[in-house]
């Protein structure tokens, strides 16, 4: 199916009153909504992002709005959700599951018009006191019923259409977070109770997942596959029929409200809101989400909205917005329902984190190793907060996964601070001939040989520093704050220093004057004076920062510290042998043999030599021996935020003490550190035993390692 997601409609001929041009539109809309709600709802593969569908279906409802006669029953504006599915056993909701209004405005402003909206249409006096709402996240996984009877879950049907659902219990009961039967007494329980939530996959289960799938793909196994989100890993979970394969897909679920209800114990409702009814479900057994509030008019709306934005990325599983419903339950029966959606209740969105664009070209960059990075240019897309232009592929097997061309039309994805990716391809938008990507056999900047070892996913530039983007990235490596720090010589000024032909080696930075200088391109006279004297100050260094700076492959910035004390001399390591080498601690045989090579090579000492004529000096002195490592043995898993120290921190400061930091817990974690929002790996150290630290505790160990224990 062909569908132009973007075209108008198609209509050339003289309609002054454009009255065909709508019914073509809304014939266009239809088929686009019909197409998309099967993909996501049936075939737990959607081809557009929820933006795009909520866009279309936004769009469709306006012209239905204003054009009466197109709002015909079969329109997608007049159904709750997607299809049944033929493999499963189905059954009808006796209360429908219905579908909540989106509010159209993603700014706080929505959350108003919600609240002005429901005072209107409950005829309410201006000086009418705030309207008391909840406020609940809105959980991006599907909709669930739970049917209990006499407290035993019988029953646990999808959404289907809002009318007829799929029974699923058998994949339910995998769900260790679902109550089986409820701990209530259960003569306080109604004999029939619909319990209605959102059945999802938490992030890190997501992750662990796709990591096994990619494992079993890997294997060769048939027919497996990776998920795009955790929402369609879920929906797929949910609808398999064999449960053994649910049961490996962990969910999770939060309730929300309630379906059908019979015959409650002296026929007593025992809650008079929907406040009261959440807690009554959690003291029943089931999850509801902690952060739920009641609140009060239009700011209490606006601030919760705001409140979840911050705390939305730190959240352990995805959530598209928030949903507003009216606490009270007679204000509700009052407001009633419009076709779909109850008139008490709003989804309040977040601005998209996926949307579509286009591929407009797909570069290949250079680094300073020589790897070739192939990086998608997009169509500039609004997408997380920021405008995107580019996503990495990574390299050429995850390129051929994902099988991106150009011309493409793709899902670009931007969550938090993560950097953009292409999420997938919709193959219907592919333009007839587009070319599969394939990774150039010579490098896009200097022509010289690409070349892809057999057990490494990237291909690598031989042309070394004849390179000359290698070489750009030389000079920024070399002139990076850890290493031998040149103040304000950034991207664009080295672009322009080795394009314009004024550098070509380290050396030529300390040979360059003023005068040509300021002959670059925006270069104002006060800035090269600036470049200048930071490049004098950059002279006097450390030894290690040097070593560092040179930019040998696995040399990172503890070995350079290894290394500089190992030897105590620049010339002591130029000359060290491999074996000698090896004997500096944490040296292996690839990082020996790379520092030989590195060495051995004429230019090399050449540049070195010619960076210590240019005035380049530091502190040498006789070999130094290693300080009593504290650590030595220890493995150290970090988590959560710390206070004060970042990750990176830590590491470099556990490592220098010689402990080992690992990504994983297991029994051999000797410690993890945690810090706020730590997650599973807590969890797991905590099942296992393994005594856990935080900064301080974690800063107490370091410096005096005997004080074990200190804040476990
Ligand atoms: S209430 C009558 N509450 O959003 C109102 N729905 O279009 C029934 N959803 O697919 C729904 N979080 O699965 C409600 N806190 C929440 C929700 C929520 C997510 C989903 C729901 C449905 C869609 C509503």
């Amino acid at each position: 199916m062909n569908l132009d997601l973007f075209s108008d409609s198609g209509q050339e001929k003289a309609d002054p009153s454009g009255v065909n041009q709508n019914f073509l539109r809304a014939k266009q809309l239809h088929q686009l909504l019909h197409h998309h709600a099967h993909c996501y709802y049936t075939l737990d593969a959607p081809e557009v992002p929820d933006a795009e569908y909520d866009r279309l279906f936004r769009e469709l409802q306006t012209l239905e709005a204003e054009n009466p006669t197109l709002k015909t029953t079969d329109s997608p504006t007049q159904r709750v959700g997607g299809e049944v599915l033929p493999e499963f056993q189905t059954v009808r909701h006796q209360v429908p599951m219905l579908s909540i209004r989106t509010e159209t405005d993603n700014e706080s402003s929505g959350a108003s018009a919600f609240d002005a909206r429901v005072r209107r249409e409950l005829n309410l006096p201006e000086d009418a006191p705030d309207i008391e709402y909840v406020a609940e996240l809105k959980f991006d996984g599907l909709a669930m019923s739970l049917r209990y009877e006499h407290g035993i879950l019988v029953q646990a049907a999808t959404r289907g259409d809002g009318e007829y659902g799929e029974v699923v219990t058998h994949n339910i009961r995998t769900i260790g977070q679902i109550p089986l039967q409820l701990t209530a007494t259960t003569n306080s329980l109604p004999e029939v109770l619909e319990v209605r939530g959102e059945v999802y996959m938490r992030r890190d289960d997501f992750d662990a997942l796709n990591t096994r799938q990619l494992a079993k793909i890997a294997e060769g196994e048939k027919g497996e596959k990776t998920f795009v989100n955790p929402r369609n890993a879920a929906a797929g979970a949910v609808r398999q029929l064999d449960s053994n394969i649910a049961a490996q897909r962990p969910l999770s679920f939060f309730a929300y409200g309630l379906g059908e209800v019979l015959r409650w114990p002296g026929h007593a409702v025992p809650f008079k809101n929907h406040f009261d009814l959440l807690q009554t479900l959690r003291a029943w057994g089931f999850p509801v989400a902690i952060q739920t509030q009641c609140v009060k008019g239009a700011a209490g709306l606006i601030g919760f909205h705001e409140l979840i934005a911050l705390e939305r990325d730190a959240l352990p599983y995805d959530i598209d917005g928030v949903v507003y419903k009216v606490n009270d339950l007679s204000l509700q029966n009052q407001l009633g329902f419009v076709t779909r959606e109850p008139r008490w209740a709003v989804a309040h969105k977040f601005p998209a984190q996926e949307e579509l664009t286009t591929v407009q070209a797909i570069d290949v960059q250079v680094g300073r190793t020589g790897k070739l990075t192939p990086v998608a240019k997009l169509a500039p897309v609004f997408v997380g907060g920021v405008t995107v232009t580019n996503a990495t592929l990574h390299n050429e097997d995850e390129a051929r996964r994902k099988d991106v061309r150009v011309g493409d039309t793709v899902i670009v994805r931007r969550a938090g601070d993560v950097i953009p990716e292409v999420v997938g391809v919709v193959i219907d938008k592919r333009v007839e001939g587009a070319e599969i990507f394939t990774m150039p056999r010579i490098c896009p900047v200097c022509g010289s040989a690409a070349l892809r070892d057999e057990d490494e996913a990237d291909y690598r530039c031989s042309g070394g520093l004849f390179c000359s983007s290698q070489r750009k990235q030389a000079f920024l490596h070399f002139a990076q704050r850890r290493a031998v720090e040149v103040d304000g010589l950034g991207e664009k000024l080295i672009d322009q220093l080795v394009d314009s032909g004024l550098v070509s080696t380290l050396p030529d930075l300390y040979k360059i004057g003023l005068t040509a200088l300021v002959q670059l391109d925006r270069m104002a006279e006060k800035s090269a004076v600036n470049i200048l004297k930071a490049l004098e100050v950059s002279k006097h260094t450390t030894l290690p920062r040097f070593i560092y700076g040179l930019g040998i492959r696995h040399v990172g910035e503890a070995t350079a510290k290894e290394l500089a004390r190992h030897f105590g001399t620049l010339d002591g390591l130029i000359e060290a042998t491999e074996e000698e080498l090896l004997q500096v601690a944490d040296v292996g045989p690839i990082v020996a043999q790379s520092v030989r090579t590195f060495f051995q090579q004429a230019h090399h000492q050449e540049i070195v030599a010619q960076l210590r004529a240019c005035g380049l000096r530091w502190e040498e002195g006789p070999p130094a021996e290693r300080a009593p490592q504290l650590l030595t043995g220890k493995t150290f898993v970090l988590t959560g935020t710390l206070p004060n120290l970042s990750r990176e921190d830590a590491k470099v400061m556990l490592e220098a003490a010689g402990a080992k930091v690992a990504g994983s817990v297991s029994q051999k974690t000797s410690y993890v550190v945690a810090g706020e929002e730590a997650g599973s790996k807590l969890e797991k150290a905590l099942a296992l035993g393994i005594p856990v630290l935080d900064e301080a505790g974690l800063l107490a160990l370091i410096h005096d390692p005997l004080k074990e224990g200190a804040s476990t």
